[in-house]
């Protein structure tokens, strides 16, 4: 068997308390994901948000479902339009939703019950500060990320911000669902690397699926 074969074999790491990844789930499944999240970002198109201090998030974003994330200088949180378009964010697709409850079961959240998944679009050279998800009503809900084009070096750290990071490589169609004890834990995205054997590849794509409400 090559060693590509090899990566692409779905299975199940738990990678501390709490967190758990699993590879190649939606391997299968990437051009459809690419084709709906292309559909919602033509009715709710990826920007470049501001964070509350100014900065120019390198991350382009967007959202589906009943809430969406942003950031301006106001803050962080959530809104049920973008403040841009005055729109509800485009539904989020049945498919998603079922995937994602799904992982969250296996990972051992059984009643995970997403209203908002924001939909990351990382160009090469984008990447993520460590930061915390806190901007959600119920932390007893875990996050549930899915990952599609090219690959990522998460980092996952602790409680706190000094805590130690450990980089999980995620790749097209991983499922990676962090909650209970991990709910609150930091994390991040290293620059997001070109990938020689995927020339026409450009982007990252990251759906993060929250109860926001
Ligand atoms: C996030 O933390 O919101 C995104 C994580 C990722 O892009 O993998
Ligand atoms: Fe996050």
């Amino acid at each position: 068997m090559n060693a590509e074969l090899f990566a692409a074999q779905p299975r199940k790491v738990e990678i501390l308390a709490g967190a758990t990844l699993f590879k190649a789930r939606l391997k299968n499944e990437a051009d459809e994901f690419l084709r709906t999240i292309a559909k919602i970002a033509a009715e709710a198109p990826f920007r470049h948000m501001v964070t509350p201090g100014g900065q120019k998030i390198s991350a382009a974003m967007t959202n589906c479902g009943n809430s969406g994330w942003i950031s301006d200088r106001k803050g962080y949180r959530y809104a049920q339009v973008a403040p841009e378009r005055n729109q509800p964010w485009p539904l989020m697709p049945e498919r998603f939703r079922k995937q994602a409850i799904d992982a969250a079961r296996e990972a051992g959240f059984p009643n995970f019950s997403p209203d908002a998944c924001l939909i990351n679009r990382y160009a090469i050279g984008a990447k993520m500060g460590l930061h915390q998800d806190r901007d959600e009503a119920d932390l007893t809900q875990p996050i549930v990320s899915f990952s599609f084009g090219l690959a990522a070096a998460f980092q996952l750290g602790g409680a706190t911000r000094k805590d130690k990071t450990q980089k999980i490589l995620l790749e097209e169609g991983d499922v990676f669902v962090w909650g209970g004890p991990a709910r609150l834990f930091f994390h991040g995205v290293l620059p997001i690397k070109a990938d020689a054997a995927r020339p026409h590849t450009l982007y990252r794509f990251n759906l993060t699926f929250r109860r926001a409400a």
